[in-house]
């Protein structure tokens, strides 16, 4: 594993120690430039595809991603808030901001940053099915748990990620290491 002395990562770091580099920064270009090949030849290229990106974590994955897409598309966001993942009130998926876009009749592929325990995508997809796409898939950067029942599995995953904690290329903690071109793990998950 490679150690992340490197003068430009402990910079963006303001010094502070990480664990190892998990994928450098080469690796995700190679993966996201597949997976952008993989999409595009997914879809009729006459049918609408609307490029949808969950707030924040997936920023920087779906800003190179559709750079890797020849083909017409249309990008939105959408932000959501989940509440009570242990509690009583589990279940609760509220959207912090709504895209604009509309979804009916277009094939829609949902970005995400990683995928964990896979709750927030049970609780999306229902809610964005609901609007009439005429196809939902997900394609997500990161996958921590590829065993999981996840109602939806994503179509297309960058790389499975080991059980650590994880940061940069859009992955925060705190909403620190957002910006690191590469993924670093900030050690294992207890
Ligand atoms: P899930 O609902 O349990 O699948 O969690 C997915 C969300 O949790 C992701 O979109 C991330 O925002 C966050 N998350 C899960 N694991 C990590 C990690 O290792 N680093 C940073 N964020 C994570
Ligand atoms: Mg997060």
């Amino acid at each position: 594993m490679l150690q992340t002395t490197h003068p430009e990562a402990v910079a963006r770091m303001g010094g502070r120690p990480i664990g190892r580099v998990v994928f450098t920064a080469a690796q995700i270009q190679a993966r996201v430039r597949e997976m952008g090949a993989e999409i595009e030849a997914a879809f009729p290229v006459d049918d609408e595809l609307l490029v949808l990106g969950l707030l924040k974590g997936s920023f920087i994955f779906l800003a190179d991603l559709v750079r890797q897409i020849r083909r017409p598309l249309q990008v939105d966001f959408l932000s959501a808030a989940s509440y009570g993942k242990n509690a009583a009130s589990a279940g609760e998926v509220r959207l912090v901001y709504d895209p604009e876009a509309v979804l009916e009749g277009k094939h829609v592929v949902l970005v995400e940053d990683i995928v964990d325990s896979g709750y927030t995508l049970n609780r999306l997809l229902p809610l964005l099915r609901s609007r009439g796409p005429r196809s939902l898939e997900v394609c997500a950067l990161l996958h921590k748990r590829l065993a999981s029942g996840l109602v939806t599995e994503p179509r297309w995953i960058g790389f499975a990620a080991p059980p650590e904690f994880l940061v940069g290329y859009g992955l925060d903690f705190s909403e620190d290491f957002r910006h690191l071109p590469f993924i670093a793990s900030l050690g294992e998950l207890k």
